[in-house]
């Protein structure tokens, strides 16, 4: 069951390179969203339709009656957004997804690239309230890019992310995948959850195919309604042979159910 809920924006500020912070009050979708899922909001006003669709975004944070997104500045719909002030309201369509990441795994190791971390961060502060252990590996270009930064100090996950940037002006100088074996070897029940670019993802899939364990990728292909209509989102299920939508029947896949070039 998703809500149509007119959010209060109570901050919307830039906070480096091409990323911002939009913290909304929504404590319809508050109440129920859940780690891996994400709301779709509309860009506009009421009365305008351009862009006439709502944009995709993962719930980076929940707090009492408030949400926590981190988005990524593109073009039209997510420049719009960067106009609006704290006390206006904005449309959010949630909370969408309906295959989230499995729990029953006894480890995880979470591996997000970029804004792409966003869509981990919830599943992170959710293993840490259930006492699951994980590691989190957050990758980036360069230090400007770490917007995530202060949410992690700020809410404690200090020692629980390791951070790469390929530049290597902050943390490990690499890849996301560069160390990637070392955190999984002698776990056992293992599973990653990942998040990010597709050619990230793509990356994180090919390193660890040899030791056989599972990977579950949060899709964010572009969408056009968010909750099933459209049918712009399908992606094919090659295990079970059918297209599925990655709204509806995603947006977290294991890896063996879909050929990573067609997302
Ligand atoms: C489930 C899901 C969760 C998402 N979560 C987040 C999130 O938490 N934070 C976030 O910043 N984004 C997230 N996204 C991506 C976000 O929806 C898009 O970046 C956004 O819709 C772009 O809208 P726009 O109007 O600014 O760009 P458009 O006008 O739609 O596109 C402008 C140009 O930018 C390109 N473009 C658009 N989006 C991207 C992109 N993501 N990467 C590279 N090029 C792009 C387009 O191809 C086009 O050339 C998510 C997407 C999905 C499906
Ligand atoms: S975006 Fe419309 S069906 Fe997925």
């Amino acid at each position: 069951m998703y809500i149509d809920e007119k959010a209060k924006i109570l901050e919307n500020k830039h906070i480096s390179g091409k990323t911002w912070l939009l913290r909304l009050e929504a404590p319809k979708i508050a109440s129920t969203v859940k780690p891996a899922q994400f709301v779709m909001i509309k860009a506009t006003e009421d009365f305008q339709y351009d862009p006439l669709l709502r944009r995709a975004f993962a719930v980076a944070d929940v707090k009492d009656k408030e949400l926590l997104i981190f988005y990524d500045v593109y073009g039209k719909g997510t420049k719009s957004i960067t106009t609006k002030k704290a006390g206006e309201e904005i449309y959010i369509l949630g909370a969408l997804g309906k295959k989230l990441f499995p729990e029953n795994y006894d480890y995880y190791l979470l591996v997000g690239g970029g804004i792409g971390f966003a869509g981990l961060s919830l599943f992170m502060k959710y293993l840490k309230n259930i006492g699951k252990p994980f590691k989190a590996i957050y990758g980036v270009r360069r230090k400007e890019q770490l917007s995530m930064l202060d949410w992690i100090k700020e809410n404690g996950f200090e020692n629980d992310v390791i951070i790469y940037t390929e530049d290597g002006s902050f943390g490990e100088k690499g890849l996301v995948t560069k160390d990637l074996k070392k955190f999984i070897i002698g776990k056992k029940n293992i599973s990653l959850a990942v998040c990010g670019p597709k050619k990230m993802m793509k990356a994180v899939v090919e390193e660890v195919k040899d030791l056989k364990i599972p990977v579950y990728l949060s899709l964010e292909s572009k969408m056009a309604c968010g909750f099933g209509i459209c049918i712009g989102c399908v992606i094919k299920n090659i295990k079970e042979n059918t297209y599925q939508r990655v709204c509806y029947e995603g947006p977290v896949f294991n890896a063996e159910e879909i050929n990573i070039e067609d997302f």
